[in-house]
């Protein structure tokens, strides 16, 4: 039905594309300002071990999954068992509504590259710089966020359109390590400066005073998002992936990178807020706002800080950037799946479609703010409708699907094709079968809780 399905040319090029996928926005936006929130430390500690536990198990059966069918998500779940074919509609909704608002927001991360490259740091630590930019009406000008929503898409679509080999996995392998390289070199920079002990401690040392239901809530709820489940992503480059390859240790190894970059996240951002505010911690938790509305000011603040501030938003740009790539392959796998056409007109089509469908969330906070679908903007409402509802449901479902219904030999008979050994068997059947459903049935209900404001977090 498909033209030949591609596949990555090494183990390596698998492994950071994977990666690439894992560590993006959620990583150096998001995590730091969970942990931060959620008692430093033991927020740390709690997500490492559901990262070696949780995140390990899902993410072995999601690319097991793809790698034994061939198949995008779409397919896949049918393939397992036809009673579950529904499943397939269902996972391929979720990156078709995240990968529109997840490149509005990879442009404003390039909006500010750009802002910073030119010079124009000062401008962007003023107040209520962010929250003019966001809710401008179009006018086409270097201020206005749909062009760089658009530049952001174009850019994303044309790696895609190179393929598997040339495009993703060449990228992934050139962007992966100056990410590494930078993220050290940022955090490295921050321990140096003065006050920035405060910081590290505040991030560190356990607050057991913080700890409490929300704190493992908000770690499995990053773990999940951060390591790119439940999305048809690791389905989608599990197909890509050779079966000699070792499907255990490429798992550990995504996991490692993944938890790194978060972990040194942290190390970058919280530090200097916590010197710029005098030791006051408080403003990390200020949310989302804390990359593009407190960092240019921490930024603007530092010697050397526009320098500083244009290393860090090109790492978040290629940390967004290969997320974004493996986001819209999957939907292009999923097309591609579904009906007989070439790869470029896969990728015009969906690149239409994120064009257009992301143009709400980028306008929900000006033009179309008075349109909010459960009382939030357009980009929240997505972001909650996939990550707080769909995806644990997909999630849970495949834990069913796996754990109960075929058994968990389907995914270790895969894992331990070509005589490899699955070195975390029976940790992986008890967290398949009983603890990932319990778990992530608590994060549905948890969602739920707090959208109704039953659950105050
Ligand atoms: N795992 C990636 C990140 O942490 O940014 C990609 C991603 C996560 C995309 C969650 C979208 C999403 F909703």
């Amino acid at each position: 039905m498909s033209e030949k399905r591609s596949h990555f040319t090494s183990r390596i090029g698998f492994v950071l594309a994977a990666a690439g996928s894992a560590v993006g926005l959620g990583n150096l936006w998001r995590f730091p300002y969970l942990a931060a929130k959620y008692g430093g430390g033991i927020f740390l500690l709690i997500y490492i071990i559901l990262a070696v536990t949780f995140g390990f198990a899902l993410m072995v059966t999601e690319i097991a999954i793809g790698r034994r069918t061939r198949k995008s998500c779409l397919f896949a779940y049918k393939e397992a068992d036809k009673r579950f074919s529904a499943l397939g509609p269902l996972s391929a909704l979720i990156p078709a509504l995240i990968t529109p608002y997840y490149c509005v927001i990879g442009g404003w991360v390039i909006k500010y590259l750009y802002e910073f490259i030119i010079g124009h740091d000062t401008v962007l630590a003023s107040d209520a710089y962010f929250n003019n930019f966001i809710t401008v009406s179009a006018s086409g000008s270097s201020n206005d966020p749909m062009v760089w929503f658009f530049i952001y898409v174009l850019l994303t679509a044309s790696v895609v359109l190179l393929g598997v080999n040339k495009g993703i996995e060449t990228m992934s392998k050139f962007l992966m390590p100056i990410l590494v390289l930078l993220s050290i070199f940022i955090a490295g920079y921050s321990l140096t400066l003065p006050g920035a002990m405060e910081g590290l401690k505040f991030y560190l040392i356990p607050d057991f005073s913080h700890f409490s239901l929300s704190t493992v809530l908000g770690a499995m709820g990053q773990l999940f998002y951060s390591m790119s489940l439940a999305m048809g992503i690791m389905i989608t480059y599990g197909s890509y992936m050779k079966d000699d390859n070792s499907l255990e240790s490429s798992v550990g190894q995504i996991e490692i990178f993944d938890t790194s970059i978060a972990l040194l996240a942290g190390l970058m951002i919280i530090p200097p807020v916590v010197a710029f505010n005098g030791g006051d911690p408080s403003q990390i938790s200020a949310g989302p706002g804390l990359m593009f509305g407190v960092l240019p000011k921490v930024f603007q603040s530092m010697i050397g800080g526009r320098f500083i501030g244009i290393l860090f938003f090109l790492l978040v740009f290629f940390a967004a950037l290969t997320s974004s790539i493996s986001l819209m392959e999957t939907m292009i796998s999923i097309l591609q799946d579904t009906i007989k056409i070439r790869r470029v007109t896969a990728v015009v089509s969906i690149t239409a479609f994120v064009l257009l469908l992301g143009t709400l969330s980028c306008l929900g906070y000006g033009p179309l703010s008075h349109i909010t679908p459960m009382g939030m903007s357009f980009l929240d409402f997505f972001d909650f409708l996939t990550n707080s509802i769909l995806m644990p449901i997909v999630a849970f479902l495949t834990c069913i699907l796996i754990g109960h219904v075929v058994g968990t030999r389907f995914v270790e008979e895969e894992v331990e094709k070509n005589g490899h050994r699955f070195g975390r068997k029976k940790l992986y059947r008890i967290m398949i079968r009983w603890v990932s459903p319990v778990i992530l049935l608590v994060i549905l209900l948890g969602e739920v809780a707090k959208y109704f404001g039953l659950l105050a977090i």
